[in-house]
């Protein structure tokens, strides 16, 4: 498929994988739309993408841009939606784990909002996590949403073919601004969460990137999900 020229909107695209993917978009030839609660913070981006503010959790807003930036050829969403709940899960806080919820809720207003803008032959493609089908103890809540992502997906994928084609993408440990810490500890953390990953390092967000414009170009692929893990999924306990 060619890009040039086809709208795209990210939402989340003002950072790690939705910035990578908005990037990626932008140098195919995609005009880009990249939107998140604090665009600024993306920087100076490259021509081909314009910023814009939203909450995915605000829904007359979700509703409002997206039928402004109608008709849209390929919409993504990696917004992480809110904060996320660590933990064993039966010492979790529950209001902490219907929280991380939020990222669900936020797909689920882009889709619900977006589809229709969608125009014939398009895509919408959604981010998922690793810990969908293979988690360690500590991670009910990624599992969880991360599930519950790529059910959504599939169960629409159905609904809106063939007009629409509609996939995830499922990282591993991805080194992405996500993480907050820095420096050694930055370095340890990746390098703990990933030393049984057949691949033992953090992803780059461009290599998840070049997952999500592999569903996005090929016209064959729809109610899927692309791994791009480092071998998350085969890693030994
Ligand atoms: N990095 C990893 O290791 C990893 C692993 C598995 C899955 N994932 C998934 O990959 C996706 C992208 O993660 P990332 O690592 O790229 O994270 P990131 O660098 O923190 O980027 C998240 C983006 O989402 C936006 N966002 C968050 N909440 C939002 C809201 N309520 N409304 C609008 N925009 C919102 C943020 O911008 P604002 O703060 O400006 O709103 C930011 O642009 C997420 O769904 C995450 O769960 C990541």
């Amino acid at each position: 498929m060619d890009l040039s020229g086809k709208k795209a909107v990210v939402f989340g695209g003002t950072s790690g994988i939705g910035l990578a993917t908005s990037l990626l978009l932008a140098a195919d030839g995609a005009e880009v739309t990249a939107i998140s609660r604090k665009p600024d913070k993306a920087g100076d981006l490259p021509n081909g993408i314009t910023t814009r503010v939203c909450d995915v959790l605000d829904r007359k807003a979700v509703e409002a841009i997206l039928s402004e930036l109608s008709q849209i050829d390929i919409l993504v969403t990696t917004a992480t939606g809110g904060k996320r709940a660590y933990g064993p899960f039966l010492e979790m806080d529950l209001d902490g784990y219907k929280a991380s919820f939020d990222k669900l809720w936020g797909y689920a207003n882009v889709i619900r909002f977006g589809a229709k803008h969608v125009s014939d032959g398009g895509s919408i493609t959604l981010v998922s996590g690793a810990p969908a089908r293979n988690c360690q103890p500590g991670q009910v809540a990624l599992s969880s949403v991360g599930g519950a992502v790529e059910a959504m997906m599939r169960a629409v994928a159905s609904e809106v073919a063939p007009r629409i084609r509609v996939n995830a993408v499922s990282p591993g440990t991805i080194d992405t601004p996500m993480v907050i810490v820095q420096g050694a500890e930055r370095e340890e953390l990746y390098k703990k969460t990933t030393k049984n990953n057949l691949i033992p390092r953090a992803g780059r967000a461009d290599e998840v990137a070049q997952g999500i414009l592999f569903v996005i170009k090929n016209e064959f692929v729809t109610g899927t999900t692309v791994d791009v893990d480092g071998g998350w999924l085969l890693r030994e306990p």
